[in-house]
């Protein structure tokens, strides 16, 4: 198919992540979870005790900083921050809920939106965030945005938290999901957006393989 880039956009909790990396299986490509980078600054951040407020020494910490995801067949995503695994430290609702900062960060995300697009140069990858499809591969081969309900997220953060046998307390789930949307659709730089030429799919009533199906269906439609 020559070199490609898919992005895939969307709101927290729309399965976005697994959709991605599924889809870059199926098709041979790389995969590229850009929120991973945002958390992985945030830990870095909180970790040195980086003051949160404090944009021109998040941009400074981002400068000195190696972050690089490891996309090994059949494991996840590998997350190396200054090359330590991060992948489940990044994970913790600590930096779920601080990533904001370092995400309304003009001068991080510059950093960051170069350091993705480096990534998109070197090979052909499906990358997963909020401002691909607008910011960051403005000539992406295949836009998606995907969405879902709000109380469809929720419970689907619920439901994997529970497999994981972590206790779920759902007023503060709904409570953080909500203010997480409000930061995506609010910052002034990179905000979520739909793409004005992005595919958009409701996985409301899907499942991920419904959803990786038709993101399929469509790539093979306009090749
Ligand atoms: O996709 P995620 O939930 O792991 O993303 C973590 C945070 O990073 C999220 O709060 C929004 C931010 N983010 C961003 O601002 N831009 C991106 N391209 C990806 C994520």
């Amino acid at each position: 198919m020559g070199h490609l880039v898919i992005a895939v956009d969307g709101p927290a909790g729309a399965g976005k992540s697994t959709v991605a990396k599924r889809l870059a299986k199926r098709l041979g490509l790389g995969f590229m979870d850009t929120g991973a980078m945002y958390r992985a600054l945030t830990l870095k951040a909180l970790r040195r005790g980086t003051k949160l407020e404090d944009a021109e020494a998040l941009v400074a910490l981002a400068h000195e900083t190696a972050i690089d995801l490891v996309d090994e067949a059949g494991r996840p995503l590998k997350v190396l921050l200054d090359g330590e695994d991060v992948s489940d430290a990044i994970r913790t609702p600590e930096v779920t809920n601080n990533t904001f900062y370092i995400a309304r960060t003009p001068g991080v995300r510059a950093v960051m939106v170069e350091w993705q697009r480096r990534m998109g140069e070197k090979q052909s990858l499906v990358g997963d965030g909020r401002d691909l499809g607008t910011v960051v591969f403005p000539n992406a081969a295949f836009k998606f945005y995907l969405d879902a309900d709000f109380d469809v997220r929720c419970q689907r953060r619920i439901d994997e938290l529970r497999a994981k046998g972590v206790a779920v307390d759902e007023a503060a789930l709904k409570r953080d999901l909500a203010e997480r949307d409000h930061a995506d659709f609010t910052r002034k730089v990179g905000p979520l957006k739909k793409a004005e030429d992005a595919i958009i799919i409701d996985s409301t009533n899907m499942t991920i393989d419904d959803v990786v199906e038709a993101l399929v269906q469509h790539i093979h439609k306009q090749k």
